[in-house]
């Protein structure tokens, strides 16, 4: 599918895995304007509204792909088909993930590895791919969503919670490996987001929406940062979490 206004784009494509995601959507509304925007997500020919929104927000032209993250196999191959239709990847933002439920990972294993499989396993595979593509090109900007939930790990979401650690981990040990390679990568920590992904829990403090997350990672993209939190407060709020006592720690909520 393909949709085009007026105008080229300037550079290579902007591309959404995970292309329905409320905070992706946001992110490529505000890096459209004159440019090529690729939505890969599952059920491909059902993203008429994240298409509408980023047209309108000014894109050049916005085209969807086929993208399941769990399906490993076929990350190579959807690279491939969008560097070839469109060039090289500018920016890579990886949108996909889980919630899950916590209380049915706690006893259903089948659940537990799902979530730990979207949510860093697929993550794993899919930078890995990116990495080395773009550094053959010796260009490219990563973003990567982990969450202060990963920070670290709560009693109350610990499945999601270790599925972000790792990925927090395994970003920044990236980012690291491609200093002076021409590729950056930015880290998103996010805290609770009200949105689609959180529908009927109640906000925590400190709470943001899916525009105040896309608004600050777009700054940090700008600015060539290599991680931000949203809001920034909580950076200082859980360094000093994490020195609570164990016995403490345990009870908070997610
Ligand atoms: N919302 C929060 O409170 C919060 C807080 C911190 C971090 N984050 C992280 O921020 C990122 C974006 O979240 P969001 O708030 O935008 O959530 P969202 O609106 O629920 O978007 C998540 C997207 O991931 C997609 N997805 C899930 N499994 C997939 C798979 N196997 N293959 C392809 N796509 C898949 C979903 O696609 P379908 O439409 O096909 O289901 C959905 O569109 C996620 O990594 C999330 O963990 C969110």
């Amino acid at each position: 599918m393909s949709n085009t206004t007026a105008g080229s784009a300037a550079t290579g494509p902007i591309v959404i895995f995970g292309g329905r995601s409320e905070i992706g959507t946001e992110i490529a509304a505000r890096l459209a304007p004159g440019r090529i925007v690729v939505l890969a997500a599952r059920r491909a020919e059902h993203l008429d509204g994240p298409v509408t929104q980023v047209l309108a927000a000014g894109a050049a032209a916005v085209h969807t792909v086929e993208f399941d993250a769990d399906a490993l196999e076929t990350h190579a191959a959807v690279l491939d088909s969008i560097t070839t239709t469109h060039g090289p990847i500018d920016v890579a933002v990886l949108a996909f993930g889980i919630l899950g439920d916590q209380s049915r990972a706690e006893t259903d294993p089948a659940h537990a590895v799902a979530v730990v499989h979207t949510d860093f396993v697929a993550q794993v595979g899919l930078l890995t791919v990116l990495a080395q593509r773009m550094r053959a090109h010796c260009s490219g900007r990563i973003v990567v969503f982990s969450s202060v939930a990963g920070w670290r790990v709560r009693r109350a979401n610990y499945v999601y919670g270790s599925a972000k650690a790792g990925l927090d981990g395994f970003a920044s040990g990236l980012a690291d490996a491609l200093h002076g390679s021409g590729v950056s990568l930015l880290v998103v920590r996010p805290g609770f987001v009200i949105g689609r992904m959180t529908e009927g829990m109640s906000p925590a403090p400190l709470s943001s929406t899916p525009p105040q997350v896309a608004g600050a990672t777009v700054r940090a993209l700008q600015r060539g940062r290599g991680e931000v939190w949203v809001p920034a407060v909580l950076r200082p709020v859980f360094f000093g979490m994490r020195l609570l006592p164990r016995a403490v720690w345990r009870r908070l909520p997610r």
